[in-house]
């Protein structure tokens, strides 16, 4: 974990992107991945990852709701994440990989929505004022590619039937965050086949073990 005043011996990583970018794909690859080098995987997700944080999703998923509560709700089932899974995992020296985290919240509730990035920032530094994922890596394809594979798949939740310009915007500003944090973030090419992305995981993951 990338803390600056407290060192832990777990490490953190999250699976970003928009809906159908293959996120889900991935992380059960790298769980395996990360297990056959006797690693402890923890695996979670967001929003949920707890008894109550799943209860949050639900509404978050299928309620209409005011853009703030939306933020605010997203942020509430973070800090019972944090609290219970995440950072006990890592202070165990577990690796806790978490599908999504706050880049989801700047992607979709900012760049997505537009709420002020200030607000935005202003609730991270509240619910993890110090932590940041030690990798994230960001699933990339244009929208096109991410609706097909939606569209063959599953019924859409309430995210997931936002028009092309919603998703576009989601997708600039995690580009965006990926541009502004090179160090942290890693911009996978999703449009590649499911084996030629595995590869290019193994070795960012080398890296970091
Ligand atoms: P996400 O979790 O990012 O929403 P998923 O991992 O569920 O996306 O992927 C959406 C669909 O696209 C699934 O049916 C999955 O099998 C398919 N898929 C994912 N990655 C690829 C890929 N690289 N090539 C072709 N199909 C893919
Ligand atoms: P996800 O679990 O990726 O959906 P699925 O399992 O259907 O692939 O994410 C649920 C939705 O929540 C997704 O559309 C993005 C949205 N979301 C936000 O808008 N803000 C957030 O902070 C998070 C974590 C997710």
């Amino acid at each position: 974990m990338t803390q600056s005043s407290i060192e832990v011996p777990g490490k953190f990583i999250t699976f970003e992107g928009i809906d159908g970018a293959g996120k889900s794909t991935h992380i059960g690859f790298v769980a395996e991945f990360l297990a056959a080098r006797g690693k402890t995987v923890v695996s979670s997700r967001e929003p949920g990852g707890t008894p109550l944080g799943e209860k949050l999703r639900e509404l978050l998923l299928h309620e209409k709701m005011h853009l703030e509560t939306e933020a605010l709700l997203m942020f509430a089932s973070r800090r019972e994440h944090l609290a219970r899974v995440i950072e006990p995992a890592l202070a165990r020296g577990d690796w806790l990989l978490s599908d999504r985290f706050t880049d989801a919240s700047f992607a979709y509730q900012s760049g997505g929505r537009g709420l002020s990035r200030e607000k935005m920032e202003a609730l991270e530094h509240w619910v993890h004022p110090v932590l940041q994922p030690d990798l994230t890596l960001l699933f990339d394809v244009p929208l096109e590619v991410a609706r097909q594979r939606l569209d063959a798949t599953r019924t859409l939740d309430k995210f997931e039937r936002e028009q092309a310009d919603f998703f576009e915007k989601c997708r600039n500003e995690y580009l965006r965050r990926a541009a502004q944090f090179p160090e942290r973030i890693v911009v996978v090419d999703s449009t590649q086949s499911i084996a030629a992305i595995q590869v290019r995981l193994a070795e960012v993951l080398e890296k970091l073990l």
